[in-house]
């Protein structure tokens, strides 16, 4: 036998540097909390269950509780020896209580146990990402109502399109970072089921009570299928996936910022706080955080990607394999969590110049849509005031005359009911605010989004 935990089949030890390739416990040591407290419940379970006796489970409990205590304190040391936080925490748990520390593996495996761990951490996690995502969003829902009269050009394939509120453009975040919520939520539900019990890979002929366990834990459900329990990462791809499509809005709303930030657009600028300078040209401001979020939505996709590949092929049940799950989820919870709040407060505090913003919507183009309802509206078909509205842009174009600059006679020869209201309707704030149609950017369209952006905000 080899001094291995799981030594006992074994004649001759492994290579230190064969074990420092094996081992899991330089990153699942950010577990240790979860692995105690699963543990925990474990011993309760098995006293409860009278498969261990009182006196016995008592005293893995208190020698636990120590641990718990000593964790806290940062008092607890690892090593690679051990290989993994599960077998790191029995070692400790011997040192500290004896041989009955051995006890506390009854009806377990570390299959279960290392699932249950990961569980437990993300399900806290999950929570906390929802919280940071309502936060960004009530900025954008205080934005939002500042910000409903505020004009600026919507744009498709970055052309000029249509004037729009800038309080619509931020409540269109505000609706992909509701689904992100809601996607989250739904991740939450298939990470509150518990695999504890599962054992190895088959049950166990012990008669454990697994729904003590979920219930001391916090679950709501336990696995209905012991391979299921210990082979299911669909919980954690499902966290990178919605942490990928996250990443992939703020990384959007980011690209627009950067853009926005530039001389060219001058729509933003971002607060001191939330800038950095160069080493060289003493004049720059740049929008480093959103470069840097845009950027990081690269390695989230890289951590969905990974595990993704991981588990494609692998035979049920536990496959060494999956030791690889871990590190992508804490890389994308410990990105996701900062690139959110950091975002919250870059918008929170950036500036947005609505004159040049309005400017912008009012020596171009963006109301030939308006130009071309109008005429049909006085009876022409859509069709063709398309076509005579497109003919003034070319010519406007060549002449730097803009639709709201061609003389009343010019329309009337176009279609004779023309009437100087056109002048009105061509504003591009009227634009806008006529936009009445539901979910549009007309001002009551966008003040009905925030009312009930609002009130989902305060359930
Ligand atoms: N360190 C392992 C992991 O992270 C724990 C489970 C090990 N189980 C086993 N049968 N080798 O996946």
């Amino acid at each position: 036998a080899t001094s291995k935990l799981w030594g006992g089949r074994f004649e001759e030890k492994s290579a230190e540097w064969v074990d420092e390739f094996g081992a899991s416990i330089s990153f699942d040591q950010l577990m240790a909390h979860e692995d105690l407290e699963g543990s925990l419940a474990h011993v309760k379970m098995l006293k409860h269950t009278q498969i261990l006796n009182e006196q016995d489970a008592n005293e893995i409990i208190v020698g636990l509780e120590k641990l718990q205590a000593k964790l806290a304190a940062g008092e607890l040391t690892f090593n690679v020896e051990n290989e993994d936080i599960h077998m790191n925490m029995e070692a400790l748990l011997t040192q500290e209580i004896g041989p009955v520390a051995g006890k506390l593996h009854t009806a377990r495996s570390r299959n279960d146990q290392v699932a249950t761990d990961l569980h437990l951490y993300l399900k806290n996690r999950l929570q906390q990402v929802v919280v940071e995502i309502k936060n960004l969003q009530k900025v954008l829902v205080e934005k939002a109502e500042a910000n409903v009269e505020t004009i600026m050009p919507g744009y498709t394939h970055l052309q000029h399109a249509q004037p729009i509120s800038y309080g619509h453009y931020l409540m269109a975040y505000y609706q992909m970072f509701q689904r992100d919520v809601e996607r989250f939520t739904f991740n939450l539900q298939h990470t509150d089921i518990l695999p504890l019990g599962a054992a190895a890979l088959a049950g166990t002929t012990f008669p454990i009570d697994r729904h003590f366990t979920a219930k001391e834990l916090g679950f709501s459900a336990v696995y209905e299928n012991s391979l299921d329990a210990v082979s299911d990462r669909d919980f954690v791809l499902e966290f990178l996936s919605n942490a990928s499509i996250l990443m992939m809005h703020l990384s959007r709303f980011c690209e627009e910022i950067i853009s926005w930030c530039s001389y060219e657009f001058g729509y933003l600028e971002l607060s001191d706080e939330y800038a950095t300078g160069s080493s060289i040209m003493p004049q720059k401001k740049n929008p480093d955080m959103a470069e840097l979020i845009r950027g990081k939505s690269g390695r989230v996709y890289g951590d969905l990607m990974g595990l993704l590949t991981t588990m494609k092929s692998l035979p049920l049940a536990y496959n060494k394999d999956m030791q690889e799950d871990k590190e992508g989820v804490f890389d994308a919870v410990k990105t996701i969590i900062p690139s959110l709040k950091v975002f919250a407060g870059m918008l929170a505090t950036a500036k947005v110049n609505k004159q040049k913003m309005q400017q912008a919507t009012e020596h171009d183009f963006s109301n030939a849509t308006e130009l071309a309802d109008y005429l049909a509206t006085k009876g022409m078909p859509f069709r063709q005031a398309h076509a005579i509205v497109g003919q003034l842009v070319l010519e406007g174009l060549k002449t730097g005359v803009n639709l709201q600059d061609i003389p009343l006679e010019k329309y009337q020869e176009i279609e004779p009911k023309v009437g100087t209201d056109i002048y009105n309707d061509l504003q591009s704030k009227v634009a806008v605010k006529r936009r009445h149609s539901f979910g549009g950017t007309g001002f009551d369209q966008v003040k009905r989004q925030i009312k009930n952006a609002k009130e989902q905000l305060e359930k």
